[in-house]
């Protein structure tokens, strides 16, 4: 087994899971003010260090992505960012896309930048000390959208991506991300999310991506936050396996969902759900972003200084999504924080 490979085995080992903490300035932005905290590059570097120093890092969490902000601060003890993490057993890894843009043609959908430039700045990261990459691509379910250009501009991307990033002896995260927005019924996100999903892997074959160093970090398939379809966690589940297993080639090593706007209590329920009827060799875990910082930052906003409860709810939302990768979750042991 290659290096690479077996990076991206310990991504997705059972227990663990990734921690996104990857928002741009912008995002983070928001989530400051949405807790009345200042976005100052040291408030921000201060959330995420109480993060990234719980002792959850150590059991539950396989890896980061950071920011290129933060991927070069240095905690108060003098440590590099990526030093602090790799302390814990966990890997750094890196938003390496600069976004995602209006895309000519079709301006009300996005495209992902970011390739101009790309080999030379994962030949920086690679010092900094990531050994993993993320790439996020978007698409809006409506009538129309996603159009044919979107579905092949962002794989044609994706796909160059991690190209690149294989080249640079690190693990692509492939994201291809079908927003919840809207009123649709769930088949339409299965039937969306088969698309898109489909479109990258011919991508990435044809870009010659070795597909057993990568991550897929997917959307679950989910009716639109607007429909009136409430589907129950079982069939959550059986939907997302059944679309995975259809477009997913099997050198995938594992899946790491995103939350994407889920309660964090549902993205847990979910993804448990899902590992109860895994009947593939592809790795479930997850790679939240909100599912796993909304409760900690809440309490970090009404105490900066409470780093203890900080971390406390951090620890249990990280145990919480942990056991949920081997379908070992349940709404009881929700009610016991502990470490
Ligand atoms: P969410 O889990 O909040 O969707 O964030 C994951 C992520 O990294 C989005 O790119």
């Amino acid at each position: 087994m290659s290096d690479v490979e077996n990076i991206a085995k310990q991504m997705v080992a059972k227990g663990k899971g990734i921690l996104a903490a990857d928002e741009s300035t912008g995002t983070m932005t928001k989530r400051l003010a949405s807790v009345n905290v200042e976005s100052t590059s040291e408030n921000r570097l201060k959330f995420r260090e109480t993060l990234f120093s719980a002792e959850g890092m150590k059991n539950y969490i396989s890896g980061v992505i950071l920011y290129d902000e933060t991927i070069k601060q240095k905690t108060t003890s003098g440590k590099t960012i990526p030093e602090l993490i790799k302390s814990f057993g966990s890997i750094p890894g890196i938003k390496v896309d600069t976004g995602a843009k209006v895309l000519a043609g079709s301006p009300e959908e996005k495209i992902t930048e970011g390739l101009d430039g790309l080999r030379e700045r994962l030949r920086e990261y690679y010092k900094l000390g990531a050994r993993f990459t993320k790439w996020r691509a978007v698409y809006n379910i409506s009538e129309k959208y996603p159009s044919e250009l979107s579905i092949k501009s962002n794989a044609h991307a994706l796909a160059r991506y991690a190209s690149l990033v294989q080249e640079a002896k690190m693990v692509p995260i492939v994201e291809p991300e079908v927003l919840m927005d809207g009123n649709h019924n769930i088949n339409k996100c299965y039937e969306v999310t088969s698309k898109v999903l489909k479109a990258c892997y011919r991508e990435l074959k044809l870009n010659n991506v070795n597909l057993k160093e990568t991550i897929l970090k997917p959307n679950m398939i989910l009716p639109g936050n607007k429909s009136r379809d409430k589907s129950s966690a079982k069939a959550i589940a059986e939907i997302t396996l059944k679309c995975l297993k259809e477009n997913v080639p099997s050198e995938v090593p594992g899946i790491a969902f995103l939350s994407g706007g889920q309660t964090e209590i549902e993205a847990t329920q979910n993804l448990n759900e899902i590992n109860k009827i895994n009947d593939t060799n592809f790795l479930m875990s997850f790679s939240y972003g909100r599912a796993l910082q909304q409760s900690a930052l809440k309490n970090w906003g009404n105490n900066i200084k409470d780093t203890l409860n900080t971390q406390k709810i951090f620890n249990h939302r990280s145990k919480m999504n942990g056991l949920s990768t081997s379908a070992k979750w349940s709404s009881e042991l929700e009610k016991q924080i502990t470490a």
